[in-house]
């Protein structure tokens, strides 16, 4: 885990319960406000769990569809069973492709196997992925820092801009994003986070809230503020932004969170490194390029609606559209490869349109 997190928390998202066939998650739909977890026991739980935002992130998606894979399993474990539970997850969320590597990776390890193997094989397959995204989440941590040592080098304090939330609560440990920032604030360095609030899920309020847990120092701007901030000089410069990405097509183009393709061309006009960070699962290959993304569209009442607190700390919900006002509410936008800087994954750090040599041995068709 990142070290030091100042708090007494579980230390990962999502964790098999001890002794018995279920996943325990953070319920992220009641963050920053209350923290609270909620156990998974059914396939149909980890899918409302996916599309309820309950977890949200790449990573973490794919992760909580295996087990999701597992849980069904336990109760019928035949092909057709298989393939309708597969099914059931893979329509929860489009964009982000781990879900649907997490899938096709489970159905590939079991469909081989008799039918009475495939649930525990199915639990272990899960706890594999799970082991497998937090340690190459902690390497991309390692390799970024080895980024932006640098920078930070030159003197000063290192100003990071982020977008949405790519932190450890987006993973299952570390972050992808983040992981950078928590090696370089553990290692001693003198970072400063500025913070996208990004509506209108506002996943920044999650990144300010881990931040915080963290002890690191950090500031959250409204979105409109991004093209500003990039072009400041002097003490609060950013010297680099650092997002995290749902989908990267073969030719390096990037799905993130909406919002992200305007930071990388404020970034680019006042000559500000934009750097993406996600593991290899979160790489399609069979995308050739960002036009081939599924953008997902989501309900017209995350913009009508304003959740959060009222004056006297109660949950609250406020109307601040008519219900039948037209909304466009697309969760993610497209970067193009030229924008970006360079991607750091697991394996290392390389131009958007280099992907193809970092990973020679995946089939690239
Ligand atoms: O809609 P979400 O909250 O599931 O969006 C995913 C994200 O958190 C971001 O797009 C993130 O930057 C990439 S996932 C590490």
């Amino acid at each position: 885990m990142p070290a030091m997190k100042v708090n007494t928390l579980p230390t990962r998202t999502l964790w098999p319960v001890v002794g018995m066939r279920a996943v325990d998650i953070i319920d992220q739909s009641a963050l920053p406000h209350d923290y609270r977890t909620l156990r998974l026991s059914t396939l149909e739980d980890a899918a409302h769990a996916i599309r309820a935002m309950q977890v949200r992130g790449a990573p973490l998606i794919g992760v909580t569809a295996a087990y999701g894979l597992a849980l069904a399993l336990d109760r019928h474990a035949n092909d057709a069973a298989l393939a309708a539970a597969a099914a059931t997850l893979a329509a929860t969320r489009p964009t982000a492709v781990n879900l649907h590597w997490a899938l096709m990776r489970m159905q590939s390890r079991l469909l081989p196997l008799p039918s009475g193997e495939r649930a525990d094989a199915a639990w272990r397959e899960a706890g594999e992925i799970a082991e497998e995204d937090a340690a190459q989440c902690q390497r991309i941590g390692e390799i970024g820092l080895a980024l932006l040592r640098p920078m930070a080098e030159q003197g000063g304090r290192l100003n990071i801009m982020t977008h949405c939330n790519a932190g450890w609560l987006a993973t299952i440990d570390y972050g992808t994003a983040l992981a950078p920032v928590y090696a370089a604030f553990d290692s001693g360095i003198d970072i400063h986070v500025w913070v996208s609030e990004t509506r209108p899920r506002n996943q920044g309020l999650l990144t300010a809230w881990e931040l915080r847990q963290h002890g690191v120092p950090h500031t959250l701007f409204a979105d409109n503020a991004a093209g500003l901030l990039l072009a400041r000089d002097g003490e609060f410069a950013i010297d680099a932004v650092i997002v995290g990405a749902d989908r990267i097509a073969a030719n390096g183009d990037v799905a993130n969170k909406v919002g992200t393709y305007l930071k990388a061309l404020a970034a680019r006009e006042s000559d500000v490194p934009f750097y993406v960070a996600a593991p290899h699962s979160t790489i399609d290959f069979s995308c050739t390029s960002g036009a081939q993304i599924p953008i997902e569209e989501r309900d017209g009442d995350e913009l009508r609606m304003l959740h959060g607190r009222d004056s006297s700390g109660q949950p609250a919900r406020l109307r601040q559209l008519f219900a039948d006002e037209a909304v466009a509410n697309p969760a993610f936008d497209v970067t193009p490869a030229r924008l970006i800087s360079a991607i750091i994954t697991e394996r290392g750090v390389c131009p958007a349109d280099g992907l193809r040599r970092l990973y020679p041995e995946t089939r690239h068709d």
